[in-house]
């Protein structure tokens, strides 16, 4: 296993695998990254055959600090600089128009690049000693669950990736808000714990819903995506019991990740209680679907999030999960 707990001599290590065209995995505060350097079109490159990605699909790219953003982005809209100001380090990936220099594999050949500087001391001690760009997807194979530990990343990827830096469990558990500042208006591109709301009240206005055609290639915004194997449906919370024991009746094992719904303790329904506010629930929600993904039970119930705001990006995750498991929801 090429895990390796950080040091100042492996995080050394690792930057010069990014130098000479390897892949490092490497840990951020809302999911692992599959990282390579960002100017090296050849180590791009094998970021998509690792994960299995389609190649015209974009990839983030991690940074240093602000500072480094006339590097990668053609102009710097004053909106991005306060946004950077008020979330950087943290999970807000911003869509900049590109500098001309970026690789065509970083961006998918478009005209736009994401930027985001994460908030993980093991990340920013990885770009300080790297001096320059990473390119960074999730470190999960193509559609599935994204890691949000080292050993996840280990069991998606293997040796495929030349070491893991093992930077603990990931704090907030789901990808990074996408905000689109590339055109004239704002575009939430995908919902993460930085929320709309937040957003509003440091650029003055809120970013609006992508719109058919005009969004750009996201494979986090493919109908299904972060997606176990067993097929999983939402169910809300005062039908989730009877739901599962119907399915027991017909001769199923299930298992259920719940909120608020009581455990009926049944032999056949195997229960987990999910954290009951959506930053903890958010948290947790990988690492609880890789669990009872792995139980090979015939369905995975999960309880409905409240229809809030706060719980839009946890909806979000678990409304492409159900797709992409190939379960339609209840
Ligand atoms: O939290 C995160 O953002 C994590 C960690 C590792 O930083 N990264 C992540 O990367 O979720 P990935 O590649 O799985 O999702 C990034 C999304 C992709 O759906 C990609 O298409 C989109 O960002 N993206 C990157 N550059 C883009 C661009 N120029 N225009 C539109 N979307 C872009
Ligand atoms: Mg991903």
């Amino acid at each position: 296993m090429n895990i390796v707990a950080p040091t100042p001599e492996t995080i050394r290590q690792a930057a010069d695998l990014l130098r000479v065209g390897e892949l490092v995995a490497l840990p951020t505060e809302t999911v692992y990254g599959l990282g390579a350097d960002a100017l090296d079109s050849s180590a791009v490159a094998r970021i998509f055959a690792a994960k299995g990605r389609p190649a015209d699909h974009p990839v983030i790219v991690h940074l240093p600090d602000a500072e480094h953003l006339p590097r990668w982005a053609s102009a710097v809209p004053k909106d991005a600089i306060a946004l950077a100001r008020a979330f950087w380090p943290g999970p807000l990936t911003l869509i900049l128009k590109r500098d001309p220099s970026v690789p065509d594999a970083v961006t998918g050949g478009q005209d736009t690049i994401g930027l985001r500087v994460p908030d993980h001391p093991v990340a920013l001690a990885l770009l300080r000693a790297f001096d320059s760009g990473i390119a960074a997807p999730s470190a999960n194979r193509f559609g599935r669950i994204s890691p949000t530990t080292a050993l996840h990343v280990a069991e998606e990827l293997g040796d495929k990736v030349a070491m893991v830096l093992d930077g603990g469990p990931c704090e907030v558990g789901i990808e990074s808000t996408i905000l689109d500042l590339s055109r004239d208006t704002p575009v939430l591109l995908r919902p993460g714990r930085i929320s709309r709301e937040e957003i509003a009240a440091v650029i003055g206005r809120h970013p609006a819903s992508p719109q058919g055609q005009d969004a750009p290639r996201v494979s986090g915004s493919l109908a299904a995506h972060y997606a176990p194997a067993t097929p999983l449906v939402l169910v809300a919370g005062d039908h989730i019991v009877a739901q599962a024991l119907a399915f027991v009746a017909r001769g199923e094992r299930v298992a259920v990740l719940a909120h608020t719904a009581i455990d009926p303790h049944s032999d056949a329904v195997l229960w987990r209680h999910a954290k009951a506010t959506p930053a903890d629930f958010a948290h947790d929600l990988y690492a609880a679907l890789r669990e009872l993904d792995a139980l090979h039970v015939a369905r995975i119930l999960v309880e409905s999030p409240p229809a809030e705001d706060a719980w839009g990006a946890v909806t979000d995750r678990l409304a492409r999960a159900a797709t992409g498991s190939g379960a339609d929801s209840i």
